[in-house]
């Protein structure tokens, strides 16, 4: 999209996210990072909300991790729920290169298995950033739901599918979970919110605090 380069071609080369980038790539890991104009939203929400817990569901290789806690407040924590320990650990390698690698704990697995744990153990997050396998979309926003202090923050990644949310011919269950994903997000009396068709499609939802 020309709109979409020529707002990314406004801001200079970020060296952290560079390197980050790089890492992946290095990797073989796939490509898949936050757009870059949706990376300065997610530090900007963070830190327009105050946030001191954070929760991330999908770490790859750091990326989203770095503009997540480049927005926490002063002793604010990232929590990162990534299923390969391997990637995981080039993640917290990019973080620390970032020097924010003291503020992220990461949990390996299902992010299913640990977001039951953190429920189990009582933590409240004041932001969400759901960027898993679609699939689990729908679970991990009611978790969220769940585990949101009031006011939280509820973020979902590429709710557009790269076309495949809004093409009647798919119905497979990963489309199916990111448009009752979508639905929720508009519709749970919980929530207030607004879907950003940009890039791949973002969803900004808050946790109404009665
Ligand atoms: N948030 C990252 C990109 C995440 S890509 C960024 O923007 O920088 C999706 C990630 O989710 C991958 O690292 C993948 O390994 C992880 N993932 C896939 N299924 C998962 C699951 N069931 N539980 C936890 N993580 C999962
Ligand atoms: C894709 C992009 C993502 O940001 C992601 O989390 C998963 C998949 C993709 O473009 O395929
Ligand atoms: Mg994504």
């Amino acid at each position: 999209m020309i709109d979409e380069q020529y707002v990314d071609s406004l801001y200079g080369e970020d060296a952290d996210l560079m390197r980050a980038k790089q890492g992946i790539a290095a990797q073989g890991m796939p490509d898949i990072s936050v757009a870059d104009g949706y990376g300065r939203l997610l530090t900007m929400l963070v830190r327009m909300n105050g946030a001191k817990e954070a929760l991330e569901v999908g770490a790859l290789g750091g990326y989203s991790g770095i503009c997540l806690a480049r927005g926490l407040a002063e002793g604010g924590r990232l929590t990162s729920l990534e299923l390969k320990a391997e990637y995981a650990d080039l993640a917290k390698l990019h973080m620390t290169a970032a020097g924010l690698g003291e503020k992220v704990d990461y949990m390996i697995g299902d992010a299913r298995e640990s977001l039951a744990r953190l429920k189990e153990a009582g933590r409240r997050f004041d932001f969400f950033f759901i960027d898993a396998d679609k699939e689990g979309y729908p679970i991990y926003l009611n978790y969220a739901i769940a585990l949101a202090n009031p006011g939280a923050v509820i973020i979902g990644d590429n709710v557009l599918l790269r076309g495949r949310t809004t093409n009647l011919d798919k119905a497979g269950p990963a489309v199916q979970a990111v448009r009752a994903f979508n639905q929720q997000i508009a519709d749970d009396p919980r929530l207030m919110s607004t879907v950003l068709p940009g890039y791949d499609g973002l969803a900004i939802a808050i946790v109404k605090s009665s």
